[in-house]
């Protein structure tokens, strides 16, 4: 019976990786692009987003640790402070205000080495977006990449409650390379 119990637990879990990307791809994104937080502890979970349609560069290299810092100001839309903090790192940034490129071009100017863009519609956890140019001709090589912005919403929260100036991330995460482990996604995401 205790095996019977298992090999139904094996099975589910399974499933459940199964449905997870079925409901990815059921999006309609071609490739999300995963990250894992390890600092502050109680948001280290798996987290997707979804890169740019038609502007931005890639990853070049894994990042095991690199800093996540919110931008200041947070939508990235005017000239950046703090930039010796942001030098070589991953910049948060909200959504609104001006175009996904004008933000990505800020934290580029400002030595940022990606950006994430999270929505500004906080319970809106369901919808990644296409990020598309603005027309604009100067295109931002950094990699930028949509978060959904419940996903922001508590990263940030997180870092304010602990008085923390940024997150610790592993970025891109091979997915592929995890499948015999659990996936470990936020809880507030299913
Ligand atoms: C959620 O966000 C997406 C992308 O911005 C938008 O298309 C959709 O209408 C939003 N849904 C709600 C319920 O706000
Ligand atoms: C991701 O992991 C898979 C499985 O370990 C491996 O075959 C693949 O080459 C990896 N991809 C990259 C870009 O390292």
């Amino acid at each position: 019976m205790g095996n019977v119990c298992r090999t139904a637990a094996i099975a589910l879990c399974l499933w459940s990786v199964f449905m997870h990307f079925s409901r990815l791809s059921a999006l309609g994104v071609n490739e999300l692009l995963y990250f894992r937080v390890i600092s502050p502890e109680e948001i280290g979970y798996l987290f997707s987003a979804a890169p740019a349609k038609d502007f931005g560069g890639t990853f070049t290299s894994f990042y095991d640790e690199i800093f996540l810092v919110p931008a200041d100001p947070a939508d990235g839309c005017s000239e950046l402070t703090d930039r010796e903090i942001l030098q070589g790192q991953v910049i948060l940034v909200e959504r609104g205000g001006c175009s996904f490129v004008q933000k990505a071009r800020n934290v580029e100017e400002a030595g940022g080495k990606a950006v994430l863009i999270a929505d500004n519609a906080e319970d809106n956890d369901s919808q990644y977006l296409d990020m598309v140019t603005d027309g604009s001709t100067a295109k931002p090589s950094i990699p930028a990449l949509f978060l959904l912005g419940r996903d922001g919403m508590m990263i940030r929260r997180s870092l304010q409650r602990q008085a923390l100036p940024w997150a610790v991330i592993s970025i891109p995460v091979n997915v592929s390379a995890l499948a015999s482990f659990p996936f470990k996604q936020p809880p507030w995401t299913l």
